[in-house]
């Protein structure tokens, strides 16, 4: 596998992004939920992972002003040409590392119930899912959580020392 090699987003990333990032979630349409905002106002916590000229995959993130202590992850991408080499890995722990000396003790991200995928690899970075309303095939989700039919499953994780 190439070397990756992880940096802050900058707004000149933001074309190159948009324009796969339906296709990379398989056809949904996200385009709309991923605005340019993040690689201009929350650089700091936002990442671009790059194989040589390619561009391997991105967080998106931000320390919640309202909990000083909390973290959210907004979107994670992958390539898919990059999928499953610990790329998504690599740039969880990045973002951690960034925002726990920044005081953080907890990340928080949601996810669609939907995108199974999403909660598999939620799970395998070591966040748990938060209680909510209903039980949908033994998976918590909250209905409605974005909007009318935008049901969520809330993702939450303790930041340790190290994890
Ligand atoms: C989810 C996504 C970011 C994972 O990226 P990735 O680089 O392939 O993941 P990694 O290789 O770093 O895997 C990290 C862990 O998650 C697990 N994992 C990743 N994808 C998985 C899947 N589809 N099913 C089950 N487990 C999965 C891996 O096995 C690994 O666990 P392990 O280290 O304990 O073996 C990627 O599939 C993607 O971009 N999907 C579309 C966008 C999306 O849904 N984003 C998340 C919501 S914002």
């Amino acid at each position: 596998m190439e070397p990756i090699r992880i940096r802050n987003a900058e707004p000149s990333d933001y074309k190159a992004i948009i324009s796969v990032v339906n296709d990379w979630w398989g056809g949904r349409n996200m385009r709309d939920m991923l605005p340019k905002l993040f690689f201009v106002h929350f650089r700091q916590t936002s990442f671009i992972a790059e194989a040589s000229s390619h561009v391997a995959g991105f967080v998106t993130g931000f320390v919640s002003q309202t909990f000083p202590e909390e973290a959210y992850i907004h979107f994670i991408g992958v390539n898919p040409q990059f999928r499953r080499e610990n790329v998504g890995r690599t740039l969880c722990e990045h973002f951690f590392t960034v925002v726990r000396p920044l005081g953080c003790k907890v990340v928080r991200c949601v996810t669609s119930p939907v995108n199974r995928n999403s909660v598999a690899f939620w799970l395998r970075m070591g966040f748990a899912t938060e209680p909510a309303d209903v039980n949908v095939d033994g998976l918590c989700v909250a209905k409605d959580y974005d909007g009318i039919g935008e049901d969520r499953v809330l993702f939450v994780k303790q930041l340790g020392a190290k994890s």
